[in-house]
């Protein structure tokens, strides 16, 4: 099995290029199988998250093509199958993308039930209340959820909480459907707006994406599309934090700074200087950093998703913080493993009280989920030795070459495979 070896203790320096935003690549993708033209779709995430989606995609008969890592041409004129499973497509929870797209092109779609990382109870009510306000009808058998309506027609939903993969799927939809659909309490992730550029590219009529309320108008067809996608946020924010974490002085490279903050905020708040360009960010920790309190929310609030990352740091900074997480109740699963490396760190309920200590020491740790796991590794070069990480398989679902990208920056980390790999890393630092 493959895990991370580091040897801490360094600053992080340098620069680093931002990747293409997996959670944007991962509806965009699925939406591409909406029109019978060709789509090219560019800055995609080498990840393996995506490229799990592609498979399924040509399991269905899309024709995907592969032009270089980050650039691919889907051709879906010949899909033959409506019925989307395999335990691969299982275990990520983007696979319910199909049915808002499938749904929405050919009235019908059969997915099995999504997986994703283990970071709480992840209900789809909201998704299926919105389909079922478009006019099809929901089943869920044997592990599977059926959506189909002999037409779909615009709606007013109005979303419960505010979820960022029901938005979106509702969003894939409403597009080919007859009249006007509106959405209110809509989440307002820079993903979802760029699923909605991409949409509207291919002829949607979409307004309002980025807001509260997403206005579409339907449409009778979408047409061919060339599309970028949006640099990666999260990925930008891990990187962020680790310049903070370990002291260090890293330009995460393009990337949209408008973005990235409520990130930026925290960093400044704790004492980072976080200076902005035009399409980089360059955050410098100079200084003993502070404590905050912070509470995850959705956009433009902190990013859930950035919740381990930002403990790891407080961890470390002086003073008693308070991070609070209200999207998912098991997004704590990381500070037994975090404990063991020395901090001091509390959770009661949705809620760690941390006390910042003055270092942490390399142990061995499991990633529990993809960013947990990213924060740890943040955790394990700002610690002193060694470290070994397993079950970077999740940290791989959303981050390209993170190794390689922090090698880059100065880290001692390797990817190894076996006792003997791990060994060989070991006298290559001593
Ligand atoms: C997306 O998950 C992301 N995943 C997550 O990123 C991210 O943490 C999350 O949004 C919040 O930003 C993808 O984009 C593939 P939600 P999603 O629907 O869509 C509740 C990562 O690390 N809810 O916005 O599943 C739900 O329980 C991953 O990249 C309902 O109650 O999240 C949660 O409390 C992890 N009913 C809240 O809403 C529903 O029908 C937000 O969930 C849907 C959601």
């Amino acid at each position: 099995m493959e895990q991370y070896a580091i040897n801490g203790g360094n600053p992080l320096v340098g620069e680093v290029e931002i990747g293409g935003a997996k959670n944007a690549a991962l509806p965009i993708l699925a939406a591409s199988l909406m029109t019978d033209e060709t789509v090219l779709v560019e800055n995609m995430p080498d990840v393996r998250d995506t490229n799990i989606l592609l498979k399924a995609m040509a399991g269905i008969g899309a024709h995907v093509e592969r032009l270089d890592r980050h650039s691919v041409r889907i051709n879906a004129s010949l899909i033959h199958d409506l019925t989307v499973e395999g335990d691969s497509v299982k275990k990520i929870r983007a696979s319910y993308y199909f049915l808002g797209a499938l749904l929405g092109k050919y009235k019908k779609a059969t997915v099995v039930l999504p997986g994703g990382c283990d970071i709480g109870c992840r209900a789809i009510d909201q998704h299926i209340k919105g389909f079922k306000a478009l006019g099809a009808t929901v089943s869920i058998a044997h592990g599977m959820i059926t959506a189909e309506a002999p037409k779909l027609v615009g709606s007013h939903i109005y979303l419960d909480v505010v979820s960022v993969g029901a938005t979106i799927n509702i969003m894939m939809a409403a597009v080919l459907a007859d009249g006007r659909t509106t959405i209110e309490n809509a989440a307002k992730e820079p993903h979802v707006v760029d699923l909605a550029n991409f949409l509207n590219s291919m002829g949607a009529n979409i307004k309002g994406a980025g807001t509260d309320v997403i206005r579409i108008r339907g449409v009778e067809r979408l047409h061919r599309t060339e599309y970028a996608i949006i640099p990666d946020q999260i990925e930008a924010g891990t990187f962020m934090f680790a310049a903070a974490a370990t002291r260090g002085d890293i330009t995460v490279k393009n990337v949209i700074p408008k973005h990235l903050e409520s990130i930026s905020a925290k960093l400044t708040e704790i004492g980072c200087e976080v200076r902005e360009s035009d399409d980089a960010v360059r955050v410098v920790a100079s200084k003993p950093l502070g404590h905050t309190h912070v509470k995850t929310l959705p956009y433009p609030g902190f990013p859930t998703d950035m919740q381990p990352q930002i403990a790891v740091t407080l961890g470390l900074s002086k003073g008693t913080s308070i991070v609070t997480e209200s999207i998912f109740e098991n997004r704590f699963r990381y500070v037994d493993e975090l404990i063991r490396m020395g901090a001091s760190i509390k959770v009661e309920g949705t809620t760690a009280i941390i006390e910042g200590v003055s270092r942490y020491t390399g142990a061995s740790i499991n990633a529990p989920d993809l960013r947990a796991g990213a924060a740890l590794v943040i955790a394990a070069l700002a610690a002193e030795g060694i470290s070994v990480v397993d079950d970077i398989r999740y940290i791989e679902r959303g981050y390209e070459d993170f190794h390689l990208k922090l090698q880059k920056l100065g880290a001692q980390i390797d990817k190894v495979e076996s006792e003997r790999e791990l060994q060989k890393f070991k006298l290559k630092i001593s």
